[in-house]
């Protein structure tokens, strides 16, 4: 089932989620399932639970051959592709890096605009999947972004409350002009 995806200003995607408690329910496994399907039918490389009015501490990243990439234009990210299709239950992010890295991103919550977002370079991320098989992975780069991006879904956060320069926030389009960027 493909979920309508909240838009910034929801009040719900400004809730702190709940951790989830139950692994390998039928629950569990439907909600991940059309997590997917919304994330593919719009096109992205991210999504959160929250942006489905579901406040429980889960997000799934990483995409097929036919999506872009929620976070940014992927054009600009030629490593994009190196983020595994993933599902990541109550995550625990630690950075590993006192460097930042600014890098634009989008959000399928914020449709039509990009913006330039410090993140943290390097961190190491756990977690479980939907079965209940513990995560724990180090991530770089624009695979880094994108799970911090996620992360802060569930914590309530939009990536413009991170933007700093906001002569660097605006419509995609005039960002970007003349470049084909997914609708994110
Ligand atoms: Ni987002």
């Amino acid at each position: 089932m493909i979920y309508p995806i909240l838009r910034m200003g929801d009040p719900r995607l400004l809730r702190v989620s709940r951790p989830i408690e139950k692994f390998n329910t039928p629950e569990l496994h439907a909600l991940v399932k059309d997590m997917f399907e919304t994330m593919h039918a719009a096109n992205g490389a991210g999504l959160a639970a929250p942006q489905i009015g579901v406040d429980l501490r889960l997000v799934i990243f990483g995409h097929g051959p036919t999506a872009s990439v929620e976070s940014s234009p992927n054009t600009r990210y030629p490593d994009a592709d190196a983020v595994p299709e993933t599902v990541l239950i109550n995550p625990v992010l630690t950075s590993l890096s006192d460097e930042q890295e600014d890098g634009w991103e989008g959000c399928l919550s914020v449709p039509g605009l990009r913006g330039m977002v410090p993140r943290t370079s390097k961190l190491r991320y756990t977690g479980f999947d939907q079965h209940g098989n513990a995560i724990d992975r180090i991530a770089e780069g624009f695979h880094a972004r994108v799970v911090q991006h996620e992360c802060d879904h569930l914590d309530g956060i939009l990536y413009p409350m991170r933007v700093v320069d906001f002569s660097r926030f605006g419509f995609t389009d005039e960002l970007f002009p003349g470049q084909v960027i997914a609708d994110d």
